[in-house]
């Protein structure tokens, strides 16, 4: 590729330059190489000379003079001229005919992207909690989650897709207590997920005049604990009940978790646990709890076992965390879990480092904010409560729905619902991901569903418009590919091999946001091309040709980035 190429040319006259100036370059430096913002500053520019200014205590002009003398372009000659500009950068012009031949190389830009990693990478995500609905908030980590999952996936890596899911703590005690009080099984098994919900809100609403519910609670909780016949049964039900529910949602949402194992799953490890967190002192008593300090990270101590002896959120966790770096031995865990519970992981974390579990093992907390509706608020149901993921999922269909009807009111109605489910889905992962996940995100169907921009559509519509062209074209003359020579052409095959540069950063910077955007300006581009240049009625066929080749490649880039943020592309909209 010939960006790689040019990153080659600089850090070979990088390195004849640090010889001779006796420079301390870090060792992992990265040579930064960009895609020049003006015609006048050549095709790439590199930064270099202004970044290397503090190293060299020189000036930033000087070093790039300097890097001029080293470099010995006769290797390379794609490029025609390299010059400098004030106030210190290097920019290379490339021979006309240096793009058109990338074309060959872009097509096998997803392969090269895959590389051999021995570690695998666990991506927690989703972890619902159990007789509860699932939330917006769920969404947020389900999405970025699942194309963190992928992106990795992409790179070669094998990962493994965790949905850590909240089935265990104090809440089902009080839960089992509403049942035995107030539940009917039949009810319940109606519509099991809402009347779970509505008996547990009611606890709460009793237990303002009863608080001796509250101790019922506690005992009800350790009855499960200690494996109670009744409880158990009634837990498992609960369980299984919740998971279905979740489950429908994974298979619309397209997601496919290798590991179900949740919070209940570690119960069994947690006294062997205190057992050896007590052994080795790390945790001390304090009235009555036992607590692990973490004065040395500037952190409060995390609760390790309540005063009754009940386990913890905490506790669990970091069982589980054990658990995953002893079977695995994953070169990353990454825990998708929203901005407020940093705190909490910071303190996971230390633990971690404590007990010296395996340094190899990079631990991240993935956070992600707040889901706002159309005037900036919280969104949430008119009582204040957070709305369902389903209650969103449902109106989206039919708000998509209602924009295919008007488009195409002659197609049969399942035809209608099956494109507009695979557009409002789309929709509901790009409105999350197009910007930095730790920004809260705005919440509107209209916005989310505009054809014109910005949104799953454009990219939909986009990749359908060219799919058009290029069933049209009957193609039987050899494709001259020298002749993509148009300034359009050669700015599109410049965007398309940056694609590379673009999955490997959304991946180490778990920044899916900056594929998003990068796919938006790559469709501006193409639907350009599709008004500037009419290729369908290019006379030079061998040209023709060659821009149909052109088209089915940037086609797949285009394809391949949309499937990685789970938007189906359509051949016909
Ligand atoms: N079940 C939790 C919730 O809904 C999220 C779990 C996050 N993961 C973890 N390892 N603690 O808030």
């Amino acid at each position: 590729m010939i960006k790689e190429q040019l990153e080659n040319l600089i850090k070979n006259a990088l390195k004849e330059a640090t010889q001779e100036k006796h420079w301390a370059i870090p060792k992992d430096f990265d040579i930064p190489i960009t895609i020049s913002p003006h015609k006048n500053f050549g095709d790439y520019s590199s930064t270099l000379p202004l970044i290397l200014s503090k190293i060299a205590k020189d000036s930033p002009m000087n070093i790039a003079q300097l890097l001029l003398t080293k470099i010995t372009k006769d290797k390379y000659q794609f490029v025609e001229k390299i010059e400098i500009a004030s106030p210190g950068y290097l920019n290379f012009f490339l021979q006309k005919n240096a793009f058109p031949q990338e074309i060959l190389v872009l097509k096998n830009i997803v392969s090269s992207l895959k590389t051999f990693h021995p570690r695998p990478i666990i991506v927690e995500y989703s972890s619902p909690n159990i007789a509860k609905p699932m939330h917006i908030g769920h969404l947020r980590s389900t999405i970025i989650g699942e194309t963190l999952a992928k992106l990795y996936e992409t790179l070669g890596y094998h990962v493994i897709r965790w949905n850590y899911l909240g089935d265990w703590g104090t809440q089902f005690g009080k839960l089992i207590v509403a049942y035995k009080l107030w539940g009917k099984q039949q009810e319940i098994q109606k519509n099991p997920i809402d009347n779970l919900l509505k008996l547990y809100q009611k606890f709460h609403q009793e237990l303002k005049q009863k608080p001796e519910l509250e101790k019922l609670a506690q005992e009800e909780f350790k009855k499960l604990e200690a494996g109670d016949k009744t409880n158990k049964r009634l837990w498992l039900w609960f369980k299984k009940e919740s998971l279905k529910e979740f489950l429908k949602i994974y298979n619309l949402l397209g997601i496919k978790f290798d590991i179900l194992k949740g919070e209940s799953d570690f119960e069994p490890d947690l006294l062997p646990l205190i057992e050896e967190l007590k052994k080795k002192k790390l945790i001390q008593e304090s009235q009555g709890a036992l607590i692990l300090p973490l004065d040395e990270f500037n952190l409060p101590p995390a609760l390790i076992q309540k005063t009754d002896k009940a386990s913890l959120y905490f506790t669990r966790d970091l069982a589980n965390l054990i658990y995953r770096i002893k079977k695995y031995h994953p070169e990353k865990i990454l825990y998708v879990v929203g901005n407020e519970q940093s705190l909490y992981f910071k303190q996971l974390f230390s633990a971690a480092q404590i007990l010296n579990l395996d340094p190899l093992t990079q631990l991240e907390h993935i956070k992600f904010g707040l889901i706002l509706d159309a005037h900036n608020k919280k969104f949430s149901t008119r009582e204040g409560e957070l709305i369902t993921l389903k209650e969103v999922i449902d109106t989206g269909l039919k708000n998509s729905l209602a924009i295919i009807r008007d488009k195409h009111p002659q197609w049969p109605l399942k035809k209608q619902k099956q494109l507009a489910q695979i557009i409002a889905l789309g929709a509901l992962k790009f409105n999350d991901l197009k910007s930095f996940r730790t920004q809260n995100i705005i919440f509107d169907w209209q916005q989310m569903l505009s054809f014109k921009g910005n949104s799953s559509v454009y990219l939909q519509y986009t990749y359908a418009r060219i799919n058009k062209i290029i069933s049209r074209a009957k193609i039987i003359q050899k494709p001259k590919i020298e002749l993509l020579n148009k300034e359009l052409e050669k700015n599109i095959i410049q965007n398309l091999l940056e694609f590379k540069d673009i999955v490997q950063k959304s991946a180490h910077d778990y920044a899916p946001h900056l594929l998003a955007n990068y796919l938006l300006s790559l469709a501006d581009l193409l639907n350009n091309y599709y008004e500037e240049v009419p290729v369908l009625k290019e006379l030079n066929i061998n040209r023709r040709a060659a821009q149909i080749v052109f088209l089915k490649t940037a086609a797949t880039i285009l394809k391949q980035g949309m499937e990685i943020l789970g938007i189906t592309p359509l051949k016909e909209i």
